[in-house]
């Protein structure tokens, strides 16, 4: 699994910030992130967490642990595994916002 990972940022890493953060920007809206947390990760509603200039290393680790049912919560669990692979560039998009 850790493996997986460094492969994972490895890939990441090679394809430049700028698509990285596009990409992440792209699946943070079409999986419907937004419509909680609003655009850009700034939550206009009290009970939906905003995201926006969270740590990415702590972003990652919330959508990891929502999928592993480390941290429960109904609307978490269910959508956190649509970000499958996709952690990282949704992470890293939302901590630069
Ligand atoms: C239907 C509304 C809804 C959608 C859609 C949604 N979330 Fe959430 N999200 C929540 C709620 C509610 C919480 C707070 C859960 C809790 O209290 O533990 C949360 C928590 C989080 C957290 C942890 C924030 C914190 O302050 O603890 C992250 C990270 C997160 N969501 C990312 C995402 C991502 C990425 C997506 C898209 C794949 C997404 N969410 C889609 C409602 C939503």
């Amino acid at each position: 699994m850790k493996k997986v990972l460094l492969v994972a940022a490895a890939a990441a890493l090679s394809v430049g910030s700028f698509s990285v953060q596009a990409s992440g920007e792209a699946m943070y809206n079409n999986l419907g992130c937004s419509g909680c947390h609003g655009a850009g990760g700034n939550s206009m509603v009290p009970s939906y967490p905003s995201l926006a200039g969270k740590d990415a290393g702590w972003i990652f680790d919330q959508l990891k642990d929502f999928q592993s049912g480390k941290r429960v919560d109904p609307t978490m669990n269910a959508m956190a595994p649509m970000a499958a692979g996709h952690e990282q560039a949704i992470a890293d998009f939302l901590s630069g916002k």
